[in-house]
């Protein structure tokens, strides 16, 4: 096993310090930035299935719901084709209205979640097209969908998902750019500096893993003790801000919460006082402005802000107690270079505490019963 860690403590970090690479395998041989092509034969085989679809309904389970939430920011954006998310475990007993003209996308790192499972086949029952975003090859999901693509991430032994949620994205992008180039919604001159700056994320997470793992340390030892978090994010990072949370809770056992840091005045603002930990995501390009008040909310309570923001950064850094920096990108990939700090604070946080990091208690890394 210790072989199999590769020199890492816990699978986990490896899992976290192999996603420059990860990243760079589920783009292998589908972006080809000097073409300007994205190759991907399940969705070019069908993809009159997605240019006609009434609307794309993602279903799935944990972190790969959090992909799919966002999945609709990416679509929507790009291929302006509607999208809703649905947990499988809801879609599946709610007698959901589905026709042949809705295409059903699931995503599931292990391919075996029974809800997922289940709520697909319910979809295919009533008609819809079902496509897979798995990333276990030959899995249960892979082989009753229509069509799919694997995400290359390799096996993820951590029960918390790290490279398997990252991995996810990049495909979501993929499948988003492609469909909006050949919807014409995205005009060439886009596409071609998106997958110019797709290309180059497994990059910008290298960075960030070098830049950011002895801080998300240092940070971590300040909230061993810790009860409660929030994690705030908006658009694109609202759904990072609910995984950021997520990661937190199912390693370390502290509860935390994540929230679109709008609706911060709807209820998590009563939590807030000088112990409560908050992280918070804002990179330039992400309602910054908006997120800038947000935190002048927090620390007129005397929150602890601990705030991702981009290099460079004055006014979000100079509020708060903690600063990651993130080289910027387009908003639509912060998500993937946000999460990796984020993975990192849970990770450190949990050990500090003692925990069983790679299998939490109670956790299972894959859900193959009800
Ligand atoms: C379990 C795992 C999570 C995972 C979820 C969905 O809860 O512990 O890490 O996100 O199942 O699993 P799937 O394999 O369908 O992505």
């Amino acid at each position: 096993e210790q072989i199999e860690k590769g020199g890492y403590e816990h699978f986990m970090l490896k899992e976290i310090f192999e996603q420059p690479k990860s990243i760079h395998d589920t783009m292998r041989g589908r972006l080809i930035v000097e073409e300007g092509v994205i190759k991907m034969a399940g969705i070019w085989d069908h993809v009159e299935k997605f240019k006609n679809a009434n609307r794309i309904i993602i279903i799935a389970c944990g972190t790969s719901w959090h992909a799919g939430l966002i999945g609709e920011y990416l679509i929507e954006e790009y291929a302006r084709i509607p999208v809703e998310v649905e947990y499988a475990s809801e879609f599946r007993y709610r007698n959901p209205i589905i026709t042949d003209k809705d295409v059903v996308i699931a995503i599931s790192q292990s391919g075996e979640t029974a809800d997922t499972m289940a709520a697909l086949k319910l979809a295919k029952e009533r008609g819809a097209f079902i496509y897979g975003i798995c990333n276990v090859v030959d899995s249960s999901i892979a082989r009753i969908t229509d069509a799919g693509s694997y995400t290359h991430a390799g096996p993820e032994i951590g029960v918390a998902s790290t490279k398997a949620f990252t991995a996810q994205l990049t495909i979501l992008t993929l499948i988003a750019f492609k469909l909006g180039k050949h919807n014409g919604n995205l005009g060439n001159a886009e596409f071609m500096s998106l997958i110019a700056e797709l290309e180059a994320i497994p990059k910008k997470v290298e960075e960030v893993l070098s830049a950011t793992h002895e801080l998300t340390q240092d940070i971590a030892k300040n909230f061993v003790k810790a009860t409660n978090f929030l994690y705030l994010g908006r658009g694109y990072n609202y759904p990072a801000a609910l995984e950021g949370a997520l990661k937190l809770k199912e390693i370390s056992y502290i509860h935390a919460e994540g929230y679109p840091a709008a609706e911060m005045k709807h209820g998590p603002i009563a939590l807030i006082d000088e112990n409560m930990p908050i992280v918070i995501i804002a990179p330039k390009k992400g309602h910054y402005d908006k997120i800038v008040s947000n935190v002048q909310e927090i620390k007129a309570r005397k929150g602890k802000v601990i705030a991702v923001v981009n290099k460079g950064d004055r006014q979000v850094s100079e509020m708060a107690d903690y600063v990651i920096e993130i080289p910027e990108t387009s908003e639509c990939f912060s998500p993937i270079i946000a999460s990796v700090p984020l993975q990192l604070l849970a990770y450190y946080i949990a050990v500090y505490r003692g925990a069983n990091v790679d299998q939490p208690r109670n956790l299972a890394k894959s859900v193959t019963v009800e």
